[in-house]
């Protein structure tokens, strides 16, 4: 197929979902590693995640992640609602990137990929987490920082100053 049938002359583009609330330095990590490797990295932030309610408004969430990111040119940040097979075919990404902490991840992560296949034959890429941060996800950050302990070290200053904010409102000081 030549290059403009495949639609490769526009690089490849890649995304990477999730609830991002908030983002750690793990998710950081796994992004700039996808923007080595794709030409584009479009991180997307779902709109209504299943779990529970988000502590961080969508508005939040992506401001976090653009200021996070700032270093890294390749990077865009969006919002989806609804599967994100359908998402990945409108937007025309070409795949789907997810981070794997521990094996536990990657039995949930391949139904899921499977699935995304089957919906949207756009296939998914794991990247290994960062040792550092193979145990740190937004729920440990969030109960840790508001039970007093200390979590520097695993998010990003824009999230940190957030949670600092949103902190102060809660308990004035
Ligand atoms: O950061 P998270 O919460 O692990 O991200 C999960 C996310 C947003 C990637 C996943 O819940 C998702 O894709 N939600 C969109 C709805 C959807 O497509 N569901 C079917 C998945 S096969």
């Amino acid at each position: 197929m030549s290059a403009a049938g495949n639609g490769r002359r526009r690089g490849v583009h890649a995304i990477y979902p999730g609830s991002f609330d908030p983002l750690t330095l793990g998710h950081v990590d796994v992004i700039e590693r996808a923007a080595h490797i794709f030409d584009r990295v479009l991180v997307a932030v779902v709109v209504n995640p299943q779990k529970r309610e988000p502590l961080f408004s969508l508005d939040e969430r992506k401001r976090m992640i653009a200021e996070s990111m700032r270093h890294v040119d390749n990077v865009e940040v969006a919002d989806f609602r609804g599967l994100l097979g359908h998402y990945v075919k409108a937007q025309r990404i070409d795949v789907i990137v997810k981070g794997l902490r521990v094996v536990s991840d990657f039995e949930s992560e391949m139904s899921t990929a499977l699935m995304n296949r089957s919906l949207s034959e756009v296939d998914t890429v794991f990247l290994p987490s960062d040792p550092r941060y193979s145990f740190v996800s937004s729920s440990l950050v969030k109960e840790v920082f508001f039970l007093g302990g200390d979590i520097d070290w695993c998010v990003p200053v824009p999230v940190l100053r957030t949670l600092r904010e949103k902190r102060a409102l809660v308990r004035p000081v």
